[in-house]
């Protein structure tokens, strides 16, 4: 089968396109032939080789979510897994190929009517904007700013953050366009990366949900008001400064939170649970997923070049 593996960490051209023998699902596994491949930003992270001292080596064949149906199940799997159309996580490795492995309690029926490469560009970051707004203590009427809002884990969050009933949504963004297209998702506020909006600012927010990290995020904590709760959930923009708690100290009596948050930490049923509602609203249409652009399997290079020189808006999905 056709898979796509990192040949030299570094630059997107240091992906091949490989043939390698079709995976056999272990005890407690199904194999997928796939129909669409999520492109994320954690892939991209590990292409560079940034993750080489957690254990990825160069050989590794990328990809952690696919759609596609059903046509093996291993020991102990009910066989009516097979000929089903899912959705799976299938790790931080194996999704970029034409016959995917992962574990049954990864996966996920797909609703009728909801295409492979809507399901993939929802199921691993939806639950992170609805856990993350969790762990905010998120409640109806207060304000809310997404930060790094054009991704597919921003893009859900200001999506549930407006049905939530928040006083304002704003989010950073790096241009007009991105911004208008935010609103039409929920965003009642438009900032730029460096929280800069003109009349669009305001002057606090009770909640922020940060995807970008890096050298400017205490500038957003100085924008908590008063009893806010900061979750970030990325680091696209590199790590933070190593003194930015100081920040919090420095606004003691503000009575402010800062939280990481990692899906990794929630139950897998309650994933899993959170993660079907959300697939389900989006094949009714109550959820928006945004589907930068379907490339063939392939064209994995281009598709990473895409996310190296920050174009895309939503997610890059491979199809095989
Ligand atoms: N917490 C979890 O459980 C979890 C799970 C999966 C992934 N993640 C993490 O989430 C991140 C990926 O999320 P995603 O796919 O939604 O994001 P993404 O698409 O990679 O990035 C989101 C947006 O951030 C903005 N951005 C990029 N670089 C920036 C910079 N240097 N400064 C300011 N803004 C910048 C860009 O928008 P503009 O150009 O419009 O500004 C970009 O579209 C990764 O860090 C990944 O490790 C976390």
């Amino acid at each position: 089968m056709k898979a796509v593996v990192i040949r030299k960490f570094g630059s997107p051209d240091g992906l091949e396109v490989v043939d390698l023998p079709v995976p056999v699902p272990a005890p407690g596994q199904v194999r997928i032939t796939t129909e669409a491949i999520g492109v994320g930003g954690v892939d991209a992270v590990i292409r560079r080789g940034a993750l080489a001292a957690y254990g990825f080596r160069e050989g590794h064949l990328l990809g952690s979510e696919v759609a596609g149906i059903v046509t093996s199940v291993g020991e102990g799997v009910d066989a009516s897994w097979r000929g089903r159309r899912v959705w799976a996580f299938t790790g931080l490795s194996g999704g970029y190929a034409e016959q995917a492995v992962a574990s049954v309690e990864d996966v996920l029926a797909l609703p009728d009517g909801l295409a492979g490469a809507d399901a993939v560009s929802l199921g691993g970051s939806g639950v992170v904007a609805h856990f993350a707004l969790d762990r905010a203590r998120f409640a109806p009427g207060e304000t809310v700013l997404v930060r790094g809002a054009a991704g597919s884990i921003g893009i859900t969050a200001v999506q549930l953050a407006a049905r939530g009933g928040a006083g304002a949504v704003a989010v950073t963004t790096s241009s007009a366009e991105r911004g208008a297209r935010l609103r039409e998702l929920g965003a009642t506020h438009v900032l730029d990366r460096s929280g800069e909006g003109g009349p669009d600012a305001l002057p606090g927010f009770d909640v922020v949900i940060d995807v970008v990290g890096g050298p400017q995020l205490p500038l957003f904590l100085d924008r908590l008001n008063s009893n806010g709760r900061y979750v970030a959930v990325g680091v696209v923009g590199g790590q933070p400064p190593a003194d930015f708690g100081m920040r919090l100290m420095d606004a003691f009596r503000r009575s402010l939170s800062f939280a990481t948050f990692s899906s990794d930490t929630v139950p897998r049923a309650d994933r899993q649970a959170v993660r079907s509602s959300q697939l389900a609203d989006a094949a009714h249409g109550d959820l928006r997923t945004v589907v930068h652009e379907v490339l063939p399997l392939d064209q994995a290079v281009p598709a990473h070049r895409e996310i190296d020189a920050g174009k895309v808006f939503g997610r890059v999905v491979l199809a095989p």
